[in-house]
């Protein structure tokens, strides 16, 4: 099949897999005590860093100059998200200054991403798919932000960073379209994007179970 064929084949059965993800399942919850925009910003930051990290990481390994610039875009607006999020943290009585997201090391999906060698790879499982769950989460995050009455956090989280994670998930298409043009390729994308959103399904259910976190923000 095509580039674009896949591309779309893909995408459906990503959105497929999200629907899942998506508020009606997962906003009627009750919410924990804890379970407050300040800590949910914590997690936040941790999963901006990560994926500073491994755009970084990234851009580094290829000389496919889009690609590289791609990545490099996207590491600067995930570290343009951390400082957002550490500002609005501050306001909250916060002081990010002293927290390392990282004290507990790099989690499953940063591992699992960082292991992966080709280029189509990374696009299909850290652009087109992390960032389309991204867009999910954030939309969940959004509600959850309104629900809570912080207009501040969820105007941020509305008007900058759900635009710029959108916006990584289309580099990701725009490479995809011209790396994934043989069935090798294809497949490659089909199952690394496939891991990935079953990592994200793994982590939403056990951050459900052991924290009570349902709406986390990605990145
Ligand atoms: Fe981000
Ligand atoms: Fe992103």
């Amino acid at each position: 099949m095509t580039a674009a064929e896949f591309v779309a084949q893909l995408d459906a059965t990503n959105q497929a897999v999200l629907r899942r993800l998506e508020p009606e399942a997962t906003l009627k919850p009750e919410v924990s005590g804890t379970l407050n925009v300040t800590n949910l910003l914590k997690v936040a930051l941790k999963n901006e860093i990560e994926a500073t990290e491994i755009a970084a990481r990234w851009l580094v390994t290829t000389t496919d100059v889009d690609v590289k610039m791609a990545f490099a875009r996207q590491a600067g607006d995930e570290a343009k998200h951390y400082r957002m999020i550490a500002e609005r943290l501050g306001e909250l009585g916060f002081d990010a200054g002293g927290f390392d997201p990282l004290g507990q090391g790099f989690g499953p999906l940063f591992k699992y991403l960082d292991s992966l060698t080709t280029t189509v790879e990374r696009v299909a499982a850290g652009q087109f798919t992390r960032e389309a769950i991204a867009v999910v989460k954030n939309r969940q995050f959004i509600e959850f932000c309104d629900r809570a009455g912080d207009r501040i956090t969820a105007t941020l989280y509305r008007d900058v960073i759900e635009p710029d994670e959108r916006f990584h998930h289309q580099l990701g298409r725009s490479l995809l379209l011209r790396l994934a043009t043989t069935a090798e390729t294809q497949e490659a994308a089909r199952q690394v994007s496939a891991r990935t959103l079953a990592l994200a399904e793994e982590l939403q259910g056990a951050a459900l179970r052991t924290a009570g976190i349902h709406h986390a923000p990605g990145c």
